[in-house]
């Protein structure tokens, strides 16, 4: 079947090339700007089509999309494949690599939106995938482009995730794959997920920035498809889960989503979803997007802040390892986003993002700490005014709470904080920490130890 019908675009000149005539680190050759997938119906395309009747049609893709969730093919079981007619990025859609990635939860969260006075909130929980994080719905669409192009060779630089995700796809398509990792870094449940999927790992001295800067020059020197999210196929399968979120709630527009920012590529990867679900007219108007950096990592927090908005690379720091990173490769496409759709950008420090991670766990959703900044951050947002009680909020949470157990047990056990950052918290957030701590409890294997253990816990449980 020969369906590709895309083009790139690149986002700084708008010079439009096809898709295969694209250069190996995805920059453009004029500007080093990156690119878009674009389509008939993408915005600004000044094709004559987009006015077109051959379009797709808005009530036939929400039929067809919900049919395709009762087949028994591999692409239709796929939550992102099941949306194929709004990428058709494939020469060969047997091409495609799955491994039913999507069709992630949406979970309510009730308590945390009571503790900070919204009336609903919600969170898509993208570490719900085969792998455990975001990356598997651009990884099946990137890798397969690959598997599509007969590439041998895929590569990327990683915080750990979009490791994971390309040596599983990898695996799975029979291609071989090279992951870059900043040594030391990345929580040790990313690392195993790579070698246990088979990818040649390379753990090297220097940070995530490094990384990349080392791989982009190798892929010009070695025939390695790149899958980075420089790599525009990537965001292509990062936008499917907008779809999702809107068939989950009936297709009423949410006011709001939160997203974390690292790489800035997911922000705008979502941001094109409903950009183009609304130029179908699949949805009458657009939610904001707003993005949370942690303190340490907060490079577009301050080109958000600063009045002539000048982009400064920072040397990245954070306990939350998936986003710690400087020099975000896809700044200008999220800071498009927030541009475009009103949203807003903050920052949040290593006890805000403990305390709302600890607070999600508690909800029975857990999640990274890379994940629980969106939560930290909508506080702001809500003290700020930028988010009012009545409206509706999404949360992406981008991992799942496995990928790094470590932080978990260091902060239950009290020991993730220093004493000076304990010393900042105040005493409203600090009584919150008490309550939602739970260490483990170390008891001799004998009834009436255990008995009386727990009925001091109880008595504990009832005064606080
Ligand atoms: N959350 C998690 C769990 C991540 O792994 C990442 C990025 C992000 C958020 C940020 O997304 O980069 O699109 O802004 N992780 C990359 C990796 C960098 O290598 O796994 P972004």
């Amino acid at each position: 079947m020969k369906v590709a019908t895309h083009h790139l675009r690149c986002t700084e000149c708008g010079a439009v090339i096809a898709g295969s005539a694209v250069n190996s680190i995805f920059r453009c050759p004029d500007c080093n700007g990156l690119y878009d997938v674009i389509y008939p119906w993408s915005p600004n395309t000044g094709s004559s089509d987009a006015n077109n009747s051959n379009l797709p049609n808005a009530s036939a893709l929400r039929w067809l999309w919900q049919e395709r969730r009762t087949s028994t093919l591999p692409l239709d079981q796929s939550g992102v494949w099941r949306f194929r007619d709004l990428f058709p990025i494939l020469e060969n859609f047997d091409n495609a690599v799955t491994l039913r990635e999507g069709n992630t939860p949406l979970y309510d969260l009730p308590r945390c939106a009571k503790a900070i006075g919204l009336n609903w909130l919600a969170a898509k929980h993208q570490g719900m995938n085969p792998t455990g994080s975001f990356k598997d719905t651009g990884m099946t669409a990137a890798l397969s482009v690959a598997a599509d192009r007969g590439f041998e060779w895929v590569a990327c630089a990683s915080t750990g995730n979009t490791s994971a995700a390309m040596a599983a796809y990898a695996a799975r398509a029979g291609l071989r794959s090279i992951v870059f990792i900043p040594e030391g870094k990345i929580a040790w449940g990313k690392l195993s997920q790579s070698m246990d999927y088979g990818a040649l790992t390379i753990q090297l001295k220097t940070d995530f920035d490094g990384c990349v800067r080392i791989l982009t020059e190798l892929v010009t020197r070695f025939p390695i498809y790149l899958l980075n999210s420089v790599n525009p196929y990537r965001l292509e399968g990062q936008k499917t889960p907008a779809f999702e979120i809107l068939e989950q709630l009936d297709w009423q527009v949410p006011d709001h989503i939160v997203v974390p920012g690292g790489n800035l590529a997911n922000s705008s990867a979502l941001g094109k979803g409903f950009i183009e679900m609304h130029r179908l007219g699949l949805i009458s108007k657009m939610p904001k997007i707003s993005i949370i950096q942690a303190e340490g990592a907060n490079p577009l927090y301050r080109w958000f802040i600063d009045s002539n908005r000048i982009m400064r690379p920072v040397t990245a720091d954070t306990r939350a390892t998936a986003i710690r990173i400087g020099n975000p490769a896809s700044w200008r496409k999220a800071a498009n986003i927030i541009d475009r759709l009103g949203g807003w950008c903050e920052q949040v420090s290593e006890q805000e993002i403990a305390l709302a991670k600890a607070q999600i766990g508690a909800e029975g959703v857990g999640c990274e700490p890379a994940s629980a900044v969106t939560f930290a951050g909508l506080k702001k947002l809500v003290a700020l005014g930028k988010v009012a009680p009545e409206e509706r909020v999404v949360l992406i949470l981008t991992g799942h709470t496995l990928k790094d157990s470590q932080y978990t047990i260091d902060y239950h056990r009290g020991e993730l904080l220093t004493e000076a950052e304990n010393a900042q918290i105040s005493a409203a957030d600090q009584a919150l920490h008490t309550a939602l701590r739970k260490p483990p409890i170390v008891l001799e294997p004998d009834s009436d130890i255990v008995l009386h253990a727990l009925e001091s816990h109880m008595k504990l449980s009832v005064t606080a």
